[in-house]
């Protein structure tokens, strides 16, 4: 119990408190009432002292205070109802203004008998700043979502649409308010990795995730998003705020780039492979130069010493027919004779290949029509090939004629079946077959036609070593005095010669193929088809000879030969002597001269002849092949060595 100073004490302080202070008792009776509540709800307590609290404040009876205020008296708990939750006293401030309060119920007993205290407390200045600073804060919060240049959407646990941002105009071509409500999928692309994104972020509770994905505008186009993603709870709801930035120009860009590298990269790919395969070209055609010209000076050697021989086989050959007739009948002498005739017409043949294989050979170029020359050939190579090889030989009516020299033509089909015979030494089958070819580039000829002759056997075939040495002249695998290693050099110089080329395919135990390209005779050749030689027998003639040579022992031969025909010669050394005794001498009926002469050469010689006396007729001897294909038509010829039967053939061909 208090003294009655302390009473006094109490009820000063119970008025100066800055709080309201009510106490009723348990009828609901205003037991106190201190000033600070006096003030506020505007009664005094002398007013309201003794009256039921529900009826000072009638309204009361609607809040929880009746309620809070039984548990207090019923179970002596205490409560506390804040102005938030709770529309509580019409209070007023000094102002006028409505006080806000918040009010702390707890039961209190004097003297056996039990009241109920409630402490009411101003809250406005603490609201008000709260509002405030709240007010700001959001002022600050839209200054930066409204500005942002991604769109941000706020959706809740079903993917409902519950806020957005300005941006989302730009961002995804929507009008700001025609979102709220829809479903975020409106959005995005079907089977979208965001959904489960954000079902985890949900159930994980994750608060930043970032994620790319295919969204879709309102326009219905497709663009690319980075989307981050964040989970918050409110009013124990789940919320997923989302911040969209468009990175379609980027990936555009990125994959425009990584185009461009890729390209880049193949074309570099493209061009190192390129370098490489230039290169093996290059190497390629390096040793191929390098081998052709190891063969054109192989070629000039054989050459040479093979237009040497052949003058001096001429002379030989030219001087033993003649002793053969001069020399009376002796069988052993005329036997001698024939022997010395054969050894000396064999060295002819020996020199005509190599002559050939240095593509020096006379080629009398004719029109061809294989589909006569190879059946025709048939016996003459069953007799060279002997009879355990079987011969096929295919000429359709399609294949085209050539245009070459008939006889060397026939000489390398010879060579070709020789070898294939000795690669077959326990016999086989050679089949020679012929087709039409449009164009040589394959081999690296002109784009002309060709016609392909192929010869292929079953023989033992060559290894990869005697292949690559196959065609060079003297290179032979059949042992001394066997081989002379010319035949495939001879093939080759006269298909090179002729204009066409050969090629070998072969590998051991599998046959060799050989094949040959001819140039394809153009149609009007035909006029000019090979007639076939009649030996004509002439009158006998005497002609008065101018015959022109360099080499004495050549000119002396071929004197003895003229002589013996019945004519008379005068014989000149050079070009320059033979125009001088052109204009000196008694007039002459022909003229003989050799081609290759230092100086002037035998054809410059016959053209100036032909300027002075243009019917003067004239042959130009060679064994040679310098002398201009088309030009030598306008001469009579003779191919060097010749006998004096081919001598006398030629002057009776001129003088026609
Ligand atoms: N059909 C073939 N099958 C297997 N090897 C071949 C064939 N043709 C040519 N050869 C090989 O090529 C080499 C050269 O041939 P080439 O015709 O130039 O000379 P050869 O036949 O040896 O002598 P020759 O022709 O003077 O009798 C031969 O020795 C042989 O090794
Ligand atoms: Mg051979």
């Amino acid at each position: 119990m208090l003294d009655n100073v302390s009473d006094l004490v109490f009820g000063a302080v119970f008025d100066a408190v800055d709080i309201g202070l009510v106490v009723i008792d348990s009828e609901g009776c205003v037991v106190c009432w201190n000033e600070w509540i006096a003030r506020v709800a505007r009664r005094p307590a002398q007013e309201v002292l003794g009256k039921s609290f529900y009826n000072i404040f009638p309204d009361a009876r609607r809040t929880r205070l009746p309620a809070v205020i039984a548990d207090a008296f019923q179970v002596g708990s205490s409560s506390i109802l804040t102005h938030t939750l709770n529309a509580l006293l019409p209070l007023r401030g000094e102002g006028g203004g409505p006080l806000l309060h918040n009010i702390i119920v707890r039961p209190v007993s004097s003297m056996h008998t039990n009241y109920c205290l409630l402490q009411i407390t101003d809250v406005t200045v603490a609201v008000t700043r709260e509002r405030v600073l709240r007010e700001r804060q959001n002022a600050r919060y839209h200054a930066i979502v409204d500005s942002a240049p991604d769109a941000i959407i706020t959706i809740d646990d079903s993917r409902n649409i519950h806020w957005v941002n300005g941006a989302v105009d730009h961002v995804l071509g929507y009008d700001h308010s025609e979102l709220l409500g829809q479903k975020l999928d409106v959005l995005l692309e079907p089977d979208n990795p965001l959904l489960p994104a954000l079902a985890e972020s949900v159930a994980d509770q994750k608060v930043d995730t970032a994620i790319s994905v295919v969204g879709r505008y309102k326009n219905g186009k497709s663009g690319y998003f980075d989307i981050s993603l964040g989970h918050w709870r409110a009013d124990q709801r789940d919320f997923v705020t989302t911040v969209w930035r468009d990175v379609t120009e980027r990936v555009a860009a990125d994959a425009a780039l990584r185009d461009a590298r890729d390209a880049l990269q193949s074309t570099n790919e493209e061009l190192e492979s390129r370098v490489e395969e230039r290169t093996r070209e290059r190497e390629i055609a390096l040793r191929q130069l390098h081998e052709s010209q190891k063969m054109e000076s192989i070629g000039q050697l054989t050459g040479g010493v093979a237009h040497d021989f052949n003058n001096l086989l001429a002379v030989i050959l030219g001087s033993l027919s003649l002793l053969k007739k001069t020399i009376p009948e002796d069988a052993r002498i005329s036997r001698l004779l024939d022997r010395a005739i054969q050894g000396a017409e064999r060295g002819a043949t020996l020199t005509s290949r190599l002559l050939a294989f240095a593509r020096r050979q006379e080629l009398k170029v004719e029109f061809v029509a294989l589909q006569k020359l190879i059946p025709e050939m048939l016996d003459f190579l069953r007799h060279s090939v002997g009879p355990n090889i079987t011969i096929h030989v295919g000429v359709s009516s399609e294949v085209c004629a050539v245009e070459v020299d008939a006889n060397q033509l026939e000489l390398a089909l010879i060579n070709l079946a020789v070898n294939a015979r000795d690669a077959m030494p326990q016999g086989g089958s050679l089949t020679i077959a012929c087709h039409n070819e449009e164009n040589g580039k394959r081999v690296g000829l002109p784009r002309d036609p060709f016609v392909c002759i192929t010869v292929t056997d079953t023989g033992e075939g060559m290894t990869e070593a005697t292949l690559a040495r196959a065609q060079e002249p003297f290179f032979t695998t059949k042992g001394i005095g066997k081989g002379t290693g010319l035949g495939l050099s001879m093939v080759q110089g006269f298909t090179a010669q002729s204009g066409g080329a050969m090629r070998i395919s072969s590998r051991p135990g599998e046959g060799t193929t050989v094949t040959l390209w001819l140039p394809r005779a153009k149609q009007d050749a035909k006029a000019a088809s090979a007639e076939t030689e009649i030996a004509r027998t002439k009158e006998a003639r005497h002609l008065r000879v101018l015959l022109v040579d360099d080499d004495i022992l050549v000119s002396m031969g071929a004197a003895d030969m003229l002589l013996d025909l019945g004519h008379s010669v005068t014989e000149a050394p050079s070009g320059a002597q033979a125009l001088r005794l052109l204009e000196t001498d008694p007039p002459f009926d022909i003229v003989v001269t050799d081609y290759a002469m230092p100086g002037m050469n035998g054809f410059e010689l016959a053209q100036r002849i032909k300027e002075k006396r243009p019917k003067l007729p004239i042959i130009l001897a060679t064994g040679y092949a310098e002398l201009p294909a088309d030009r030598s038509i306008e001469f009579g010829h003779l191919s060097k060595p010749y006998t004096s039967r081919d001598l006398a053939s030629a002057l009776d061909k001129a003088l026609d």
